[in-house]
């Protein structure tokens, strides 16, 4: 049993009336420590996909399995406690909390998971090492460089060892230095056995993972 089956998916939306299909019948399975590119033009369902997989959109047929459980026969409060667990996030727009400096944004989903304060503080102090931001830890996201931000939530979504990291165009925003920064440690997860799977449309960063999607717009 793989690790994460994608099993038959299909996505339409309710347009007035009519249907709109985003994703037909679409099938793949990954393991832990896979590095998947998941590419295709503008509108082909990337972001759907991701976050059908993610827990937060609900397909119209299929299923999503995690070690063999089905991810939407969950409870809503089952599914969400799934997911924050065991899932990272990283988008194109960092989403910050801009009340909060780098340790703290680091800190968050820990503390809301109940890990004491004291070994929240230990771990993200090692994240934002790992970042390479140690000396950043008390700025603020607008002290902080667009590069500079987007590691910072790198850092959070690896917050509560994820086994799965969703990014959606991660380094859509940055340049040359900060995305290959990015995919670094994106790819230092997956050999430590994290599944990774990238929404880009860079090819340098879908050159770098080892396993490809490529989906077509319908
Ligand atoms: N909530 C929605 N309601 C209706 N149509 C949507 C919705 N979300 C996305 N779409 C449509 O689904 C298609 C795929 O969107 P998306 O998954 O964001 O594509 P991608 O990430 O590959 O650019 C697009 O044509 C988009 O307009
Ligand atoms: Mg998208």
């Amino acid at each position: 049993m793989a690790f994460l089956e994608i099993k038959n998916i299909s996505k339409s939306y309710d347009m007035k009336g009519s249907s709109l299909l985003v994703i037909d019948d679409f099938s793949y399975e990954a393991e832990k420590g896979d590095l998947i590119s998941l590419t295709g033009p503008s509108g082909a369902g990337k972001s759907t996909l991701l976050n059908i997989i993610g827990g937060l959109d609900k397909p119209t047929k299929g299923n999503i399995l995690f070690d063999g459980k089905d991810l939407y026969s969950r409870k809503e409060s089952e599914l969400n406690s799934y997911r924050g667990k065991n899932m990272g996030f990283i988008f194109q727009f960092h989403y910050l909390l801009d009340d909060f400096n780098a340790l703290e944004n680091i800190m968050m989903p820990m503390l809301i998971h109940n890990i004491s304060k004291s070994e929240a503080e230990k771990r993200a102090c090692e994240l934002i090492e790992s970042v390479g931001l140690s000396d950043r830890k008390n700025h603020y996201p607008n002290e902080l460089s667009g590069g500079e931000q987007q590691r910072i939530a790198v850092a959070r979504a690896l917050a509560m060892k994820p086994d799965i990291i969703l990014a959606d165009e991660p380094t859509g925003n940055l340049d040359k230095a900060n995305s290959k920064a990015v995919i670094d440690i994106l790819k230092k997860q997956s050999e430590n056995g994290v599944c990774v799977i990238i929404v880009t449309h860079d090819d340098f960063i879908a050159s770098e993972c080892i396993k490809h999607i490529t989906m077509q717009k319908l």
